[in-house]
């Protein structure tokens, strides 16, 4: 028997999909409630699918009654920092007045329960490392700060009507199902790890390593890669505080280990027997030197073992055998 339905929104997404696995091995039904502008029908597997947009608000009621969720997870969003500058009106629009829809129809439903996709993006570029969750709020883009703004808006939910919230604030997902169903896939990619790799199978054009000048001992930048089946189980983890009566929190999801581009690319090519191409090319506009949780909160709440936590040589088995397997199919659309 089911303990209950999750509404997911962004489930056909890259973590949202394998929240959605994780939540079905936990026991719970997960609802995928998706537009599919960057998500995948063929990743929709583990519980039934409702095709909506957050923007409208009729379509996230009529799925409320339906399926009754006894919580929400939110995934959908825009997620790309580039064109959040480029584009800061889609992103205000998307994450934050789509999710004041989705805190609306928990309202009206009595749904008290909500685990939210945040970002390490809210904290901007700290002068202090490894992040913990007291680090000042400080965004340097409009991606970060519609996140930011949305977890203000969970803490008001929560003083005026009761809801519990989970914001995590995700570091770099990277990896895929080690059983090989799901993996990274999306239309515009901009992530290192799925690039490397297509690089690899020459489904793009080399690697553009972005920065070599950076403050880091090889001049490339940093960043805190952390496992997405592991972030399926935190969701999960967090999902339970919350039905349990837990407090409301913000917390960190990352590893605390930090890897260098050039860290990443030598691995890559060691587990996959295969050379990187690539080239060099200047820093991308606000990307800070070096981001690295401080994991030590949600392993705290969420009874996460660091010794069940997947390091960067896991990340990119799974996402090899992935990518290697599935990828080109895909990409041709099968
Ligand atoms: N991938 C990362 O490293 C990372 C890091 C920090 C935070 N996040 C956050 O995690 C969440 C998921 O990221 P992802 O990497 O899985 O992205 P993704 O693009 O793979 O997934 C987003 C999903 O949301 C859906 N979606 C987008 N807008 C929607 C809308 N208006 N209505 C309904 N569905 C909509 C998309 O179709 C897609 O299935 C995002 O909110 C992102 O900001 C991701």
């Amino acid at each position: 028997m089911s303990r209950g339905a999750v509404l997911v929104t962004g489930g056909a997404g890259y973590v949202g999909s394998h929240a959605c696995k994780a939540l079905a091995l936990a026991g719970f039904t997960p609802v995928t409630f998706d537009n599919f502008s960057t998500g995948n029908r063929w990743a929709v597997r583990f519980g039934p699918l409702e095709p909506g947009d957050i923007l409208d608000l009729a379509a996230l009621h009529l799925a409320f009654k339906r399926h009754r969720p006894i919580a929400v997870m939110h995934f959908a969003g825009a997620a790309l920092v580039g064109e959040s500058m480029r584009e800061p009106a889609l992103y205000w629009r998307q994450n934050l007045a789509g999710t004041l829809n989705l805190v609306e129809a928990c309202r009206i439903h009595d749904v008290g329960a909500f685990v939210f996709s945040s970002t390490c993006a809210v904290y901007g570029t700290p002068e202090r490392v490894p992040i913990d969750e007291d680090t000042p709020k400080a965004p340097i883009n409009p991606y970060g700060a519609s996140k930011l703004a949305v977890e203000r808006l969970l803490a008001d939910a929560a003083m005026a009507h009761g809801l519990r919230f989970a914001a995590l604030r995700y570091f770099n997902a990277a990896g895929a199902d080690p059983e090989g169903e799901l993996g990274e896939h999306r239309p515009v990619e901009t992530h290192l790890i799925p690039l490397l790799l297509d690089a690899i199978l020459g489904l793009r054009p080399p690697l553009q390593v972005l920065g070599t000048d950076y403050p880091t001992p090889d001049g490339t930048a940093i960043r805190d890669y952390v496992h997405v089946a592991d972030l399926a189980v935190a969701h999960v983890r967090a999902l339970e505080h919350l039905l349990a009566g837990g407090d409301s929190l913000a917390c960190n999801l990352g590893t605390g280990e930090g890897h260098s581009v050039r860290q990443v690319i030598e691995a890559a090519e060691r587990i996959t027997g295969r050379p990187v191409p690539r080239v060099e090319a200047p820093r991308r506009p606000g990307d800070p030197p070096r981001l690295v949780a401080d994991p030590g909160l949600a392993r705290d709440r969420f009874r996460l073992l660091p010794s069940n936590v997947a390091g960067l040589e896991r990340i990119l088995e799974t996402a090899w055998a992935w990518h290697a397997c599935h990828r080109a199919r895909r990409l041709a659309g099968g």
